[in-house]
């Protein structure tokens, strides 16, 4: 059907006067002894363009047309309306799919929760039209920033053999399930697809490293598969994940990688996404736009994993979970640190080697790694990163330490014994950079379909 975008109706005067013809959604429609009118909605903007049908005209349409949620082509005059924006004083009404009255989305306003239960309808709401309107906007953005400085853009494989932060959040993929059959688990694995036990990758950072290795500087924009069994808003099974990682870099140069990426990514959104920021600071975050102003203004703060336990020590708050040096910082901390201390972005660095993974590169002091997280206000953790052991024994020691099987990672190590760098990188959680930018506060709000405990659709 051809058809005008209603977005370019929105952004071009040169329209008025002229003929076009729309398709869309009603979202609402009041009809009275004269006239009709009908907001359509075709999601190409958050923006309703109102169709005017003059009855004295003798404009013919059905009831069909009336109903909220029916899919509409309207061919007429555009108009200026009130307050400057465009409308269509409408010569032809066609009903494409009519719409029950039991379609569920009649109401103006609906919880957040109510439209978790209907994915597939949610989208034509206008919070959801402006989510995904911003998630495609920083995707773009964030493959613009790579691509302008060089990073090549590689595809890691989703099926792994190898566990890369060994948290054992592995997907299990097989084409057997597991029986008592089987004596020994290796000849379970043996019989299955692969010949070996395989699963859906928690991070392509292994294999970007390889890359990193021929290339100098990738990025990978792809899922990431974690089955951790955390019922939290910023946790799902299916992720989409940022992973660059750059060679020949120390840990500085991978914190003012991740600092550059996300203000260039952000100052874009707020360049390209006006209405939709607008919209989220009126009804999700009061002073979104200042926030996102602020921090792409300002520079990110940065602290020591061992500043950050003395601080929360002197803070005399109430946590939940006690702080001390070595256990792991919870969200309850990073937000203290981020909204109370910091009060914006900041990244902490050098974490106890025990609780970190075993690719880090080991500091000097035998206690440490360097290792870096960004931590955001509202949100907490976006970002986990490091520069990554690029010494030989040290790497095998690390994963002795551990326990792994290091016959799974021999790929890995060849990488430190033909022609080694220092190397670095992270990984972005994007549902997560998507709640900070538009402040909804659950990731279940900003995935098209979210994976999580228990539930699959
Ligand atoms: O800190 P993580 O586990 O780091 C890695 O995976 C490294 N291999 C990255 C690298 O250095 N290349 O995960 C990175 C980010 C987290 O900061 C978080 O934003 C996101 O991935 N993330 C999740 N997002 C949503 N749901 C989950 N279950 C997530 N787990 C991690």
């Amino acid at each position: 059907m051809k058809h005008t975008d209603i977005k370019e109706i929105f952004s071009d005067k040169a329209f008025i006067g002229t003929t076009v013809t729309v398709c869309g959604w009603a979202r609402t429609a009041r009809d009275s002894k004269n006239v009709a009118f009908i907001e359509l909605n075709d999601g190409t903007t958050l923006k309703h363009i109102q169709i005017v049908i003059d009855k004295e005209k003798g404009i013919e349409y059905s009831d069909e047309a009336m109903k909220l949620g029916a899919s509409l082509c309207v061919t007429g005059t555009v108009v200026e309306g009130r307050q400057g924006n465009p409308e269509i004083n409408a010569e032809k009404i066609d009903v494409i799919g009519v719409c029950p009255p039991e379609y569920p989305l009649q109401k103006k306003r609906h919880t957040l929760e109510f439209l978790r239960t209907m994915p597939h309808l949610r989208g034509r709401t206008n919070t959801f039209n402006a989510v995904f309107r911003v998630r495609s906007v920083a995707a773009a953005a964030i493959h613009r920033y790579f691509q302008s400085k060089n990073f090549t853009y590689v595809n890691t494989p989703l099926i792994t053999g190898s566990d890369c932060e060994g948290a054992g959040e592995m997907f299990q993929v097989t084409t057997i399930g597991y029986t008592k059959d089987y004596e020994k688990e290796e000849d379970y694995y043996a019989d299955d697809f692969f010949g070996k036990k395989a699963g859906l990758s928690v991070s392509g950072q292994l294999e970007g490293e390889v890359a990193a290795m021929a290339f100098g500087k990738i990025y990978t924009f792809g899922p990431s598969f974690r089955a951790e069994n955390s019922n939290t808003p910023r946790h799902v099974a299916e992720f989409w994940h940022v992973e660059p990682e750059i060679a020949f870099a120390e840990l500085p140069e991978v914190i003012e990688t991740a600092e550059d990426m996300i203000k260039t990514v952000i100052g874009e959104i707020l360049e390209k996404c006006p209405e939709e920021i607008k919209f989220f600071d009126e009804h999700f975050e009061k002073g979104l736009t200042q926030k996102l102003t602020d921090l792409i203004s300002n520079d990110f703060g940065e602290v020591t994993y061992t500043e950050a336990i003395d601080i929360l020590k002197k803070s005399g708050e109430d946590f939940a979970y006690p702080v001390e040096w070595g256990a792991d910082l919870q969200t309850e901390h990073e937000r203290y640190i981020s909204e109370k201390v910091f009060k914006k972005a900041v990244f902490v660095t050098n974490y106890p080697k025990e609780i970190k993974s075993f690719y880090m590169k080991q500091n000097a002091d035998g206690k440490t790694v360097a290792a870096v997280d960004l931590l955001v206000p509202g949100v907490g953790e976006i970002i986990g990163g490091s520069e990554r052991e690029a010494d030989y024994d040290k790497l095998v020691s690390a994963m002795k330490e551990r326990n792994m099987n290091l016959d799974l990672y021999s790929d890995y190590l060849d990488l430190r014994k033909f022609g080694s760098v220092p190397h670095g990188g992270f990984g972005l959680g994007f549902e997560r950079l998507i709640m900070y930018v538009t402040g909804i506060s659950n990731i279940r709000d900003v995935i098209l379909y979210p994976r999580t405990v228990g539930n699959i659709r």
